[in-house]
């Protein structure tokens, strides 16, 4: 068992996904997106399927069956995120996967809090709204998204609420993480950033 934990956490469109897979592959660490489960039970839940028997039976297959990037499912993501039986029945998923040699990288909302409490590298990505919408309409334009800054602004304020307010593991900066802003930052400045904090940490 490895306590090599790197534990990502931040609101949506914060840079942790670029950063966390960019921080896995210069360690050779595992990677885990755990947005990715949400995504999936929010994809399957449009599909008509009862959110918390899709949670307590998730299949390695749901995260590579559906496209898992639509604006929709995101949005619907956060809506079942907000059940506690949905959140449990993924918890043991993740802890799983936090175990895995040499070390892991897991990024979400509630990884330093309450999936790996005792993680050894906790960081906190933020960047301001405005930056984070415009990161995430350029992505989803090069993807041929059809979709207005606007919406998506929208789309992560209403996200942004959601994933702070719930009661069950909401979206909060672990008190020993380190809070690194992004919005002024290139991809390649948060990661080495980033990068140098796990250094000094691992
Ligand atoms: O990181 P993401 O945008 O792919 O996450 C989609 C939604 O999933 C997010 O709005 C809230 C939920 N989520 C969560 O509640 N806890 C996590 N650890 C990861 C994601």
């Amino acid at each position: 068992m490895s306590n090599n934990v790197i534990a990502i956490d931040g609101p949506a469109a914060s840079g942790k996904g670029t950063v966390s897979k960019a921080i896995s592959e210069k360690l050779q660490f595992n990677y885990l997106d755990t947005g990715k489960l949400y995504r999936a039970i929010g994809a399957k839940y449009l599909e008509g399927y009862e959110p918390i028997s899709a949670a307590q039976n998730l299949d390695n297959n749901d995260l590579k069956i559906y496209d898992l990037q639509k604006p929709e499912i995101a949005q619907v993501a956060s809506e079942i995120a907000l059940i506690p039986e949905v959140r449990a029945a993924l918890l043991q998923f993740q802890r799983n996967f936090s175990k895995k040699l040499p070390g892991a990288v897991l990024d979400g909302r509630d990884i330093g809090t309450v999936v790996c409490p005792d993680a050894k590298v906790k960081i906190f990505l933020t960047a301001s709204l405005d930056s984070r919408a415009s990161r995430r309409y350029f992505e989803l334009v090069k993807q041929d998204t059809k979709i207005s800054l606007e919406t998506i602004l929208d789309q992560i304020r209403q996200r942004d609420e959601r994933d702070q307010k719930r009661r069950s593991s909401p979206l909060v900066a672990a008190v020993d993480a380190k809070v690194i802003d992004t919005s002024d930052l290139s991809i390649k400045e948060a990661v080495d950033e980033v990068f140098a904090y796990v250094r000094s940490k691992i």
